[in-house]
């Protein structure tokens, strides 16, 4: 089998980026070891910032998003028992983010890339990148465990194969860096089937620690509570979780959460990691892949699809009109304007224990911004390229 583009991962950098590829005329085949129905169910992120909505519209992808996603137009941050509106839309001329789950986001790019004749092999096994370093890379992969070795023959390969997969992992440890900054707290994430309690997301610092309260959709709801990273999951009964969730979000005010069975828990240590370069010969890597940011900014979905809107412009001008130095730039994406490092609100409100007002505003006004930050880099990246 031959493609221009070979993918590795049917997660949102990989579908985004073929049909990036496929509006610009570019051939790629994606390889996924999971099953659809997997990829298709599993709850992660949930919030889109305003350019990724633009972008799924642009794309033709985003009709049952605007129909069933929720647009919130700010937040509410709350310490010493008051609660205070942040109106984000205001603040940023209009701009508002879509809470539409990471899993109906693959559902619509996956139903869009079949229905455009497009190529995703699922549950593939035994995915071996090689010969990057040549004009001839492949990718070696079974449809089945006990099945036969096929080849992907392409002209590059990206590897959208989230932190685990082997896309960073073919570039030699010789040539990478990696970059990694563990913080002293964990989040305890929660999913729920309760209704909505309150129309936007609410960051609290109150009590013993901080609170998260976030949702998914109408009916499922995404919390989170600091905890120690070193906490054994097994300590938290369902009850514990609900009574740290009430000490650290309700304000005495007569609101309270919607209590639901939780249907999943586990603590997410917190930790930035970052990749460089995201580069090797004809191998590129995206997303996860390359750069596993906290889950205090909402922001892993948004970088991933930010690297393959940047990338998939490369490729376009390196196809269209042989100009290479897009691809080339890309290599050092990472080390020029990443937002890693500004872009963790929550992360700072935990960190800092009970800060002051201004500094919880200015948390909230730097997670309004980054959205438009984003999208001004990846436009002028894309100018630039277009030049
Ligand atoms: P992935 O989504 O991990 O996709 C990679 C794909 O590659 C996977 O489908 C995997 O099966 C496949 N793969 C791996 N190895 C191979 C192989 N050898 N062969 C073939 N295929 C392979 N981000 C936000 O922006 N907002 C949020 O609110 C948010 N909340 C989150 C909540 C949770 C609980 C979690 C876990 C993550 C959250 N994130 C959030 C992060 C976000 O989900 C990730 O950053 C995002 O999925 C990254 O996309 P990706 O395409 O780079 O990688
Ligand atoms: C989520 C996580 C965040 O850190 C955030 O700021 C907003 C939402 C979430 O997972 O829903």
């Amino acid at each position: 089998m031959r493609t221009q583009v070979g993918i590795i991962g049917a997660g949102p950098a990989g579908l985004f980026l073929a049909h990036l590829l496929h509006r610009a005329g570019i051939g790629s085949v994606i390889l996924e070891s999971r099953s659809r129905e997997d990829v298709e169910g599993t709850v992660r992120a949930g919030v889109l910032e305003h350019w990724v909505v633009g972008l799924m519209n642009e794309l033709g992808l985003g009709e049952r998003m605007m129909r069933e996603g929720h647009f919130h137009t700010g937040i509410s941050l709350q310490w010493n028992g008051e609660r205070h509106h942040v109106d984000i839309q205001e603040l940023t001329d209009g701009k508002r983010v879509a809470v539409y789950p990471q899993h109906e986001v693959l559902k619509d790019l996956i139903a869009g890339r079949l229905a455009d004749g497009g190529t995703i092999i699922f549950g593939v096994s035994g995915t071996t990148i090689r010969g990057v370093d040549t004009d001839a890379p492949a990718i070696d992969f079974r449809r089945a465990p006990d099945g036969a070795v096929e080849t992907l023959a392409c002209d590059y390969v990206v590897g959208a194969d989230g932190f685990h997969g082997p896309g960073r992992q073919t570039i030699p440890s010789a040539h990478r860096t990696e970059y990694q900054k563990i913080y002293p707290f964990g989040w305890l994430g929660i999913l729920t089937h309760a209704p909505l309690s309150w129309h936007e997301l609410i960051y609290a610092n109150q009590h013993d620690g901080f609170a998260l309260m976030s949702t998914r959709t109408p009916d499922v709801q995404r919390m989170y509570i600091q905890c120690d990273p070193a906490d054994d999951i097994a300590a938290w009964s369902d009850a514990r979780i609900l009574d740290a969730l009430h000490a650290r979000l309700d304000i005495g005010d007569g609101w309270t959460l919607h209590e639901g069975p939780i249907f999943q828990k586990g603590i997410i240590p917190l930790r930035s990691f970052v990749c460089e370069p995201m580069q090797y010969g004809r191998l590129f890597i995206a997303g996860d892949a390359a750069h596993i940011v906290p889950p205090t900014g909402a922001k892993g979905l948004n970088l991933a699809v930010a690297d393959v809107l940047v990338l998939s412009r490369a490729l376009e001008a390196r196809y269209k009109r042989n100009i290479r130095d897009g691809l080339d730039r890309y290599r050092d994406r990472l080390r020029a304007a990443h937002p890693l490092r500004r872009s963790r609100p929550g992360a700072d409100l935990a960190d800092r224990g009970a800060p002051a007002g201004r500094e919880l505003c200015r948390a909230a006004v730097r997670l309004s911004q980054s959205p438009c930050q984003i999208a001004a880099r990846s436009q002028s990246a894309s100018q630039d390229r277009g030049r």
